[in-house]
């Protein structure tokens, strides 16, 4: 047996010890490993696939990025693409795939599957936004280092007497934003799910100050609407392109930037942006990113081996639980409203 691997999307932490585990896996069980370069771009054209060898991928569980390295294409985008990336498999002997990744890449995988072509997933996202798993490869290192930098700015927050407005990832959902800022001691957290108003943020910041706070941080999630910061928000927005799966950039509209502004003219505090962008994808995953990513790299290799397909393994009450692809994309996971109400007891 022959199985293929893909990394799909944004990159995130320990995504290579999820290639490592299936691939590891398969050598075990004597299975060649077929490594498609560049997420669904290596199935498409005249194809980017390579052998993966025991040596290929040794030495890489510490490393961020992918060896496979990934992209944003989309084949249900091309005409035929689902077609063309079943044929572009078989052409080069790949019995099943493991495709890691997150809504996007997952949702192609379903398409295949339900075109007949065994495909497993693994659950990836540092949004951590897929439905019913407790787990997605790369949000608790992106938590990480949300944490880390809160750390660092609380100092300089407070010897400076400033507002630190504080922009992270999380496209449509706050749960980098929610988690990150309550283990970083945020006093205030505004994210997607959960509208507030600028004179919410000013009230806020006077209240801290009148009992004798001098300093707050604030934490943004990159996909907060709030009316008040248009129209540089909507502009940014509408002038934006979107990639093949529909997304626009939304580091691109500067909420946090266009936050820090609206805070100085009404308050006049000193206020100051941090966008944390990237580097909340990359360097290396933490010990639970690289245990969950191993353990369902591990697990969807031995699915392919039993013939198991349309699944995908997840982390269910602590333990590798196997649902339907289609399960896991159905719906947007949101911070639920109980989390959300912690961070007032923090303000
Ligand atoms: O989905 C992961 C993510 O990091 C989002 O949090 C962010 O909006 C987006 O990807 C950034 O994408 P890109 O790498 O294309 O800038």
């Amino acid at each position: 047996m022959r199985i293929g691997i893909l990394t799909g999307g944004g990159d995130a932490p320990g995504l290579n010890a999820a290639i490592r585990g299936a691939a590891r896996r398969a050598f075990q069980k004597g299975f060649q490993v077929s490594g498609i370069r560049n997420g669904w771009a290596g199935l498409l054209g005249r194809g980017d696939v390579e052998d993966l060898t025991p040596t290929s991928v040794r030495g890489i569980l510490p490393l961020g990025g992918t060896i496979l390295g990934t992209s944003r294409t989309n084949p249900m985008k091309e005409k035929d693409g689902i077609t063309r990336v079943v044929a572009l498999l078989q052409a080069n002997g790949v019995d099943g795939l493991v495709a890691i990744g997150g809504d996007d890449t997952l949702s192609v995988a379903a398409a295949m599957s339900d075109a007949g072509y065994p495909v497993v997933g693994v659950p990836k996202t540092i949004d951590n936004d897929l439905a019913v798993t407790e787990f997605c490869i790369g949000f608790d290192t992106a938590v990480g280092v949300v944490v880390e930098a809160l750390d660092r700015l609380h100092t300089t927050a407070s010897a400076h007497h400033r507002v630190m407005v504080v922009e992270v990832m999380g496209r449509d959902t706050g749960w980098v934003g929610m988690v990150g800022g309550l283990a970083g001691g945020a006093d205030l957290i505004i994210i997607p799910e959960f509208s507030v108003s600028l004179d919410q943020v000013v009230e806020h910041l006077h209240r801290r100050r009148g009992e004798g706070k001098d300093f707050s941080i604030i934490v943004i999630a990159e996909g907060v609407r709030m009316p008040e910061l248009e129209p540089a928000v909507a502009a940014a927005a509408a002038a934006e392109k979107r990639d093949a799966f529909g997304h626009i950039q939304l580091a691109k509209q500067g909420v946090g930037d266009a936050l820090s502004t609206r805070i100085e003219d009404k308050t006049g505090f000193e206020t100051r942006v941090t966008v944390l962008g990237h580097l909340q994808r990359g360097g290396s995953p933490t010990p639970v990113d690289r245990i969950w990513a191993t353990r369902l790299g591990v697990a969807a290799t031995d699915l392919l081996a039993a013939g198991r397909a349309g699944v995908i393994p997840i982390r269910q009450n602590g333990e590798v639980t196997i649902v339907s692809l289609r399960e896991v994309i159905k719906e947007t996971r949101r911070v639920p409203r109980e989390l959300y109400e912690l961070s007032g007891v923090f303000g």
